[in-house]
């Protein structure tokens, strides 16, 4: 790219000479966030992907955020700044093993977190996201054996909520895990008005500590809605962007990884994508999401599911 080249009007140049729609992730850099035409949560992303007229979406997020998209528009070009862009959750299962969990669970109704591949998706009866887990889950009478998909803190979350018992695949997200109990309840010492906000990727004894646990969308708006001037966040660090833009009177502190020396509350996934790849990916409409159609076709049923249930 010329070093002189103005990316955001360029950006905002191929995205109206091309039709093209841009749907970012509240995990995105700020300055594509800003750039967006639509910023969300997992679940808002995939609701507004399904309703778009444009025939070009550029997903902001990670791998299976675009998967969801291009799932639900298999008509569309689905552009993704950054292909490589995972999820170390839906990594951590894997569709043939995941496959052999529900083998050796006959009779259990397979629920999972959207974090999944289109693989695992297609293996599931239906997705959730953390904005309607508990809502789908308690959609299925109370005696339904469910098996709960990839996120074990999540799936320990929704457990203790509903008073369920979910058999849990093993799997988690290494930000959400690496946030440091001890840290956080001297930081509520040192803050002792600040209100603790957790999203439920984070472990148990953590959200012991909170005083909202949600999804992204449903932290912003508690902090949005609150009288209180003080937060501690324990997510990604995305969602401070939108957090302080729309609170600006407010203080938002993020949780204290374990390790203080790195920069773990951010997703090193989420954070590939760069103004200059989205430039790129709009300009040669490359590269493009692609699902093989048989798998697209199992596992959309299971998204519209969702979609229709948390309507
Ligand atoms: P949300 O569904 O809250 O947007 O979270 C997505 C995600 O990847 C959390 O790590
Ligand atoms: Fe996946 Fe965790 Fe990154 Fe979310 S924050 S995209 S769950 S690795």
């Amino acid at each position: 790219v010329d070093k002189d080249i103005d990316l955001k009007a360029e950006i905002l140049r191929l995205k109206k000479e091309k039709g093209a729609v841009i749907l970012a992730h509240y995990y995105q850099k700020g300055e594509i966030q800003d750039i967006a035409d639509y910023i969300g949560d997992s679940l808002a992303l995939a609701q507004i992907a399904s309703r778009l007229t444009e025939p070009i979406i550029v997903l902001c997020g990670v791998n299976f955020m675009g998967e969801t998209a291009k799932i639900l528009c298999p008509d569309k070009k689905v552009l993704i700044p950054d292909l490589s862009a995972g999820c170390s959750l839906a990594d951590s299962c894997k569709a043939d093993e995941f496959k052999k969990f529900i083998d050796d669970n006959p009779g259990h109704t397979v629920i999972s977190y959207v974090n999944t591949s289109a693989d695992v998706k297609a293996l599931t009866d239906v997705l959730v996201t953390s904005t309607n887990a508990r809502q789908i889950v308690e959609s299925f009478p109370e005696d339904t054996p469910i098996i709960f998909g990839p996120d074990r803190n999540l799936g320990n979350y929704i457990n203790s909520v509903t008073g369920r018992n979910m058999k849990l695949w093993n799997g988690a997200c290494h930000v959400h895990e690496q946030f440091s109990v001890e840290k956080l309840a001297e930081l509520k010492r040192q803050y002792p008005d600040a209100k603790v906000l957790a999203h439920p990727e984070c472990p148990a004894p953590l959200l012991i500590l909170a005083d909202k646990v949600g999804s992204t969308a449903a932290l912003l708006n508690y902090a949005v809605k609150s009288d209180n001037k003080e937060f501690i966040v324990a997510t990604e660090s995305g969602i401070l962007h939108e957090m302080r833009k729309r609170c600006p009177d407010k203080i938002f502190i993020p949780a204290p990884p374990a390790d203080s020396t790195c920069a773990c509350n951010d997703c090193s996934f989420m954070k590939l994508n760069t103004m200059e790849k989205l430039y790129n990916c709009l300009k040669y409409e490359q590269p493009q999401v692609e699902v093989d159609s048989e798998i697209a076709d199992k596992a959309r049923r299971p998204i519209e599911r969702m979609l229709e249930i948390s309507e």
